[in-house]
């Protein structure tokens, strides 16, 4: 299965479908990732604060592919915010996951009110340069949190990673992120482990995916994707990792995207800056 990549602002390119490893621990993590790789996911999602980078790492080197085919991204929550904290951060989560190197590191959360991820960014800055992350970005970020960013330092983020999914969709951050050049990623695209049962049962979805022959999850990441967004389901289930990856072999129409467009649950619906959640 061929999975396009999108660019970077850093020349490089990411797979536009990865695999989410939240909520899972070391060992699932690490058989959920053995098998993604094998039914052909190429990138990998985790951060420090899942506790499961060391399974995500057993997964990488079970499933036998170079490194250098797979694109991998960490997150630094706010324990390693302010003084160079995220050196540290970085070089254990880099031992956790038994590689030299991260993809893209992430500040996972810009906690505003403790207002460190200014000089967190700077230290941020520091590891890119040293080539232990090849990109660098952020999640959970407004547009507020990014101005500041571009006001006070030196790099553009490659990566916003945000709660988005049919239910949350999230306009002004995917604007202001594409008019910057920095890449919306999707968190809990499918709704969550909470949300995707009720989502994907929604009349919508099931309408559409029974009339092109699809699931409802493949109707889902295919509007994620139709959208310019890099988006990383979670699934514990081959046949389900499977299906999330083959989103690339049809299409949904102008008048399916207006009906998917009647779940937004509104501007300002989703998860706020100001929690260091999962
Ligand atoms: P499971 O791991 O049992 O497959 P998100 O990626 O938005 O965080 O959503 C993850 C949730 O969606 C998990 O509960 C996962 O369950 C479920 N899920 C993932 N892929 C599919 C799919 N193709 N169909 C139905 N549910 C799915």
């Amino acid at each position: 299965m061929t999975v396009p990549s999108i660019a970077l602002n850093t020349g490089a390119t990411i797979p536009q479908v990865g695999a989410g490893t939240w909520p899972l621990n070391d060992a699932d993590a690490a058989d959920v990732v053995a098998t993604a790789i094998e039914v052909g996911y190429r990138h990998i999602d985790t951060a420090t604060r899942y506790g499961n980078e060391a399974g995500v790492g057993e997964g990488i080197r079970r499933s036998g592919i170079a490194r250098e085919k797979l694109f991998v991204t960490t997150k630094l929550d706010g324990q390693f915010q302010g003084d160079d904290r995220a050196i540290g951060g970085l070089h254990a989560a880099l031992g956790r996951l038994g590689t030299d190197y991260v993809d893209l590191l992430l500040i996972h959360w810009p906690l505003p009110q403790r207002d460190a991820y200014v000089s967190t960014w700077r230290t941020f800055e520091k590891l890119h340069a040293e080539g232990l992350a090849r990109a660098i970005g952020v999640s959970n970020f407004t547009p507020a949190h990014l101005e500041r960013l571009a006001a006070e330092t030196s790099i553009v983020p490659a990566v916003n990673q945000i709660q988005i999914s049919p239910a949350i969709v999230r306009l002004e951050q995917r604007a202001y992120d594409a008019a910057h050049g920095i890449v919306t990623q999707s968190w809990s695209p499918l709704g969550g482990p909470s949300g995707a049962g009720s989502l994907l049962a929604s009349a919508v979805l099931v309408d559409i995916a029974e009339r092109l022959g699809r699931t409802p999850a493949q109707v889902v990441l295919r509007w994620h994707v139709q959208n310019g967004l890099v988006v990383i389901p979670k699934s514990s289930d081959r046949t389900r990792l499977a299906q999330n990856l083959d989103v690339f072999s049809f299409e949904l129409s102008a008048d399916d995207l207006a009906a998917i467009a009647t779940l937004s649950q509104g501007p300002d619906a989703g998860v706020d800056s100001d929690v260091d959640g999962h």
